[in-house]
C-alpha cells in the first residue's frame, strides 16, 4: 500500500528536522533556525511540511511580498525587474523546497508545491520564484514548467557573495564560494 502524505503548516516542533533536511539537501547552514521561524510568526509567509508516517520528508518556505521587498531578500543586482511592466504586486515569492533523499522522486516535491500555490494564489498577481540549478540540471524545473512557469532570466554564481559571507557549504560546490546559477522563474497571473 502507498503511504499516504500529508501536508499541513510548519510549527516551531518542526524547525529541527526542518533543517536537518536543509542540510542534506541544500547545504549546511544555508538556512537558520531565526530565518525559520520568520515563516512561522509572521502572517503572509508560509512554511509548509509534507508528512508520511509521522516523519517530516520535506517542507517549503514562501511569502506573499511588494515588489521592494522582494529585490530585498534576492541576492545580487535586481534592475531586470525594474524593467519588468508585467511584474504586477502582490508577488507569490516561492523560495525554498527540499525533499529528503531518500524521499526524492515520488512526487512529493510536486504535491508541496502545488498546495502552496493554491493556498497563497489568490493573494497575488505574479509568482516568482528561484530555482536551484546543479551543474545543468535545474530537479525543480520540471515540476514548475509543467504549471507553466517560465524563464525569466539565468544568473551565474547566484549564491557566490553569500555563501562567503554567510558561510555556508552547498551540497555541490562544498566550501564556499557557491559557483552555483540560478534560473529566475516567472508567472504572470
Ligand atoms: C527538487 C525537489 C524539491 C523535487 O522534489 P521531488 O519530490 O523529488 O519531486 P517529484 O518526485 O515531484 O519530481 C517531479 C520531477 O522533478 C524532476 N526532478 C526531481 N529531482 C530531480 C533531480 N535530482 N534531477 C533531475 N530532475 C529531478 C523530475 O523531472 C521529476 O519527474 P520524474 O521523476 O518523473 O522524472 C527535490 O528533488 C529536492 O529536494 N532536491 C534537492 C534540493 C533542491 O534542488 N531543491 C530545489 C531548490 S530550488
Ligand atoms: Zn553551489
Amino acid at each position: 500500500m502507498k503511504a499516504e502524505i500529508n501536508i499541513s503548516n510548519a510549527t516551531i516542533r518542526d524547525i529541527e528536522a526542518i533543517i536537518k533536511i536543509v542540510t542534506n539537501t541544500l547545504g549546511n547552514q544555508y538556512l537558520t533556525h531565526a530565518q525559520i521561524n520568520q515563516y512561522l510568526e509572521n502572517i503572509n509567509f508560509y512554511c509548509h511540511k509534507a508528512i508520511i508516517n509521522n516523519e517530516i520528508v520535506g517542507f517549503s518556505l514562501s511569502r506573499i511580498c511588494r515588489i521592494n521587498d522582494l529585490k530585498h531578500n534576492l541576492l545580487g543586482n535586481t534592475d531586470y525587474l525594474d524593467d519588468d511592466e508585467k511584474l504586477k504586486e502582490p508577488i507569490l515569492f516561492r523560495e525554498t523546497t527540499a525533499i529528503k533523499k531518500e524521499f526524492q522522486r515520488k512526487g512529493i516535491g510536486t504535491k508541496l508545491i502545488q498546495y502552496g500555490i493554491d493556498i497563497a494564489k489568490n493573494k497575488a498577481h505574479t509568482i516568482f520564484r528561484v530555482a536551484w540549478q546543479q551543474k545543468d540540471i535545474t530537479p525543480i524545473g520540471k515540476i514548475i514548467e509543467k504549471e507553466g512557469a517560465k524563464i525569466l532570466k539565468k544568473i551565474p554564481n547566484y549564491w557566490y557573495e553569500d555563501s562567503l559571507k554567510r558561510k555556508y557549504q552547498c551540497q555541490v560546490c562544498g566550501a564556499p564560494p557557491c559557483k552555483c546559477s540560478a534560473i529566475i522563474y516567472i508567472d504572470y497571473l
